[in-house]
């Protein structure tokens, strides 16, 4: 008896924001260190590379590392450092998405395949307009759509149901380990953007979407699954 299973075949991509169709992580990044550096909490560039995908109170509670504060000081600092987040992301124009990013968007739908958003941020929406992917994109689920952040699969499967697909026939494309998780605890198959160190559990794991086709997704699958 062959040990292949039959895969359900691939009916659409629901891809993550922050480090895959733009980098928004370095604006992340930035924000978070200012708030730190005004509160005087130890934070660098190493340290952020553990909130990569993760919620903005997950964030702030890894920033703290067990710090108490009172509630009240927790959701000013909240409010600042997404105030801070948002200063910084008017200045996204379209020339902001990263290479290869819409052009595989706009295959994938030339395919008959469908595209859906999948972020843990709340904020989105608006960095989506400012780069000018909503039309190429069949579905938003974002950081306002579930309660659960990632990595449990709320958000992905929130995302397949808009797609009106079953989990299994989704690719989710994802640049941090945290996404990589809540994929596969949905069932979703995975493809990883980034370092193998990061990434490492997806089905198959691609440097960035530069150059890359719907049939170089769908043969990286194939070989690896
Ligand atoms: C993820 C980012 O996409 O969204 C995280 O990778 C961020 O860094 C999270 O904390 C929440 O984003 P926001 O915009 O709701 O604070
Ligand atoms: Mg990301």
């Amino acid at each position: 008896m062959s040990l292949e299973r039959e895969r359900m075949p691939v009916g659409g991509f629901i891809f993550d924001l922050d480090g895959v169709l733009t980098d928004t992580a370095e604006f992340h990044y930035r924000a978070w260190q200012r708030l730190a550096d005004e509160e005087g909490l130890p934070f660098d560039r190493a340290a952020n590379e553990h909130l990569r995908g993760v919620s903005r109170r997950a964030s702030l509670e890894l920033i703290l590392k067990g710090r108490v504060y009172p509630n009240e000081k927790i959701e000013a600092m909240l409010a600042r450092k997404n105030s801070y987040y948002l200063e910084a992301i008017r200045a996204i124009t379209p020339a902001d998405v990263l290479p290869g990013a819409r052009e595989l968007l706009a295959e994938i739908r030339a395919a008959g395949l469908k595209t859906a958003l999948g972020s843990a941020s709340r904020n989105a929406g608006e960095v989506l307009d400012r780069l000018g992917l909503r039309p190429l994109l069949d579905a938003v689920a974002d950081g306002n759509s579930v309660e659960r952040p990632k990595p449990a699969p709320d958000l992905f499967l929130f995302a397949a149901r808009l797609l009106d697909l079953p989990p299994a026939a989704c690719v989710v494309v994802e640049d941090a380990a945290a996404g990589i998780e809540a994929a596969q605890a949905g069932g979703l198959r995975t493809i990883g953007i980034g370092p193998p160190e990061r990434v490492g559990r997806a089905e198959a794991v691609l440097p960035s979407l530069e150059g890359v086709h719907l049939a170089a997704l769908l043969n990286a699958l194939e070989h690896r699954a």
